[in-house]
């Protein structure tokens, strides 16, 4: 059952993915080698209860954290550690938030320190291939096209797509339908219909698609221990272009040139910049 969101649903979710971009916002400033990821697990969630959100994913179906901890080989869903991140990790933090009933929902990966040029390829492929399904996604449009957009995208860069893990629905409940799945072919699946909210989320394998859950049914990491990326906005879509709900500015102005993912999606002055490089 997909629900479509009324204008105050929409101001509500509006609201929950601008508390979890600003969180995300907030843990930026504190990736950097030495912290630990339960260090930046209580950062985010002291900063969503305070600014009168709940971290959603804490207690959800059991989850120990506010924050899904990815590191390197860890696709999703890992848990909050006494992990210290060292120079040259990549960290993706996923979280939810709900505020007055309602969910936003994003993540963002990080590089700790200086990053390997093969690790900084991955993040600027993944992070494109999220704007790539974001530029599909057009009311009238199917699933499929977004599913398509972004494996396209990433398979053309010599990358692999998780296959059991989707992007989806989001509103009253962090995961409504539809399922959003990061590979498909296009013209297939639901149309997307305005008023419908959903979460665009690749996961990217630097090598096989192939992941393994460990025996806590939660963490997932890539079968070939290589590294993995993920990134992920909320957005509503509309009889045109959607309107991406999160935002990584928040990230960006914190990370500054340190960003190795700058000019992403590619516009003006920065996009130059990145191509130049
Ligand atoms: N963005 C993740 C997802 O959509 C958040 C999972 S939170 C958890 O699956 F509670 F399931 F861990
Ligand atoms: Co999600």
């Amino acid at each position: 059952m997909i629900y479509l969101k009324t204008p105050e649903e929409i101001e509500l979710v509006r609201r929950a993915s601008d508390l979890v971009s600003r969180t995300l916002g907030e843990v930026a400033k504190w990736v950097a080698p030495g912290i630990t990821t339960q260090r930046l697990d209580t950062i985010a969630r002291e900063f969503i209860l305070d600014n009168g959100g709940k971290p959603a994913c804490l207690g959800y179906g059991g989850f120990p954290g506010t924050l899904c901890i990815e590191v390197n080989e860890t696709v999703v869903h890992g848990f909050p550690s006494g992990y210290v991140l060292r120079e040259g990790d990549i960290i993706g933090t996923d979280c939810v938030v709900e505020l007055d009933g309602y969910n936003g929902d994003s993540c963002y990966t990080f590089g700790v320190g200086e990053i390997s040029p093969e690790a900084a390829r991955l993040l600027r492929v993944t992070k494109e291939s999220l704007y790539q399904g974001i530029e599909a996604a057009r009311g009238g449009k199917r699933v499929g096209d977004i599913s398509n957009a972004v494996q396209r995208y990433c398979e053309h860069e010599g990358y692999s797509v998780v296959r059991e893990m989707c992007g989806h629905g989001i509103g009253k409940s962090m995961h409504e339908d539809p399922e959003v799945p990061n590979y498909g072919r296009r013209g297939t699946g639901p149309v997307l219909k305005p008023n419908m909210i959903i979460c665009i989320e690749p996961m990217i394998n630097m090598g096989s698609k192939n992941i393994v859950i460990e025996r806590d049914g939660w963490q997932c990491r890539t079968r070939d221990r290589k590294p993995s990326a993920h990134f992920e906005h909320t957005l509503l879509i509309t009889p045109d272009e959607p309107e991406i709900l999160t935002t990584f500015r928040y990230i960006e102005e914190v990370l500054g040139e340190k960003d190795v993912t700058r000019g992403i999606p590619g516009t003006g002055e920065a996009a130059d910049r990145e191509d130049s490089i």
